[in-house]
């Protein structure tokens, strides 16, 4: 199949050398980019600034912004047949963004934020006979809301993680993940290394081939 993969974070800068952004390391991602390559599938990664090299075979598609994601998602959503929403979009950006380095002086820096656009909502009326894949960062149990976002996001399956366990979530190799999917399926898996989440992840997505 044709996956499309979003990984990593974005970053929504205020000046020319100063962020917001999120710890997402895209480990999750890349892991789920690399199963979907050894199981055959033809594989775009959209990914968001990270330490880790694209696997050998991947169609890499490097954005920053959260807007940038956006435009790389609508352009290349018609190729696919599977879209993994792995990404950490940053949900706020600054509302002015300042040319050049913001001055100590100028401090307190009265800093106003808006809204980013939400990609999958903005993308959910071209799903067509797409299987379309998201992920829920909760703290705590990320069931409950999990399932709400699979709904409002119009997806066929999320994963839900609750990102404030040590061992879950940002930046970590493990993950404990729960898979949730539209046709009644509660999978709460234990903790594992992401790689093997990637694997359960993938094996989900093989089987609405079946
Ligand atoms: N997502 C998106 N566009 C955004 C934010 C999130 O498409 N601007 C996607 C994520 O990639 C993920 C899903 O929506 O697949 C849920 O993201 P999450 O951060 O858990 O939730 P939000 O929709 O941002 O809602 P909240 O932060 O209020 O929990």
């Amino acid at each position: 199949m044709k996956i499309l993969i979003t990984a990593g974070p974005t970053r929504e800068y205020i000046d020319d050398v100063r962020f917001l952004s999120n710890g997402s390391s895209g480990k999750m991602g890349y892991s789920i980019a690399d199963e979907c390559l050894k199981k055959g599938h033809a594989v775009k990664l959209i990914s968001g600034p990270v330490q880790l090299s694209a696997p050998e075979g991947v169609d890499l598609v490097r954005v920053v912004s959260a807007e940038e994601m956006f435009a790389a998602v609508k352009e290349n959503l018609r190729w696919c047949e599977v879209l993994v929403m792995c990404a950490a979009v940053a949900d706020f950006k600054p509302a002015d963004g300042v040319a050049g380095k913001i001055k100590k002086s100028s401090m307190p820096l009265d800093l106003k934020l808006q809204p980013n656009p939400d990609i999958l909502k903005g993308i959910s009326d071209q799903k067509e006979d797409r299987v379309f894949v998201g992920f829920a960062a909760e703290s705590g149990d990320p069931v409950d809301s999990a399932r709400i976002k699979l709904s409002e996001k119009n997806l066929d399956m999320i994963v839900a993680n609750d990102v404030s366990r040590p061992d879950a979530g940002f930046e970590v190799d493990t993950n404990k993940i729960v898979i949730i999917d539209n046709k009644g399926l509660v999978k709460d898996l234990p903790v594992m290394s992401k790689r093997d989440a990637a694997v359960e992840i993938v094996d989900w997505i093989d089987s609405c081939r079946d």
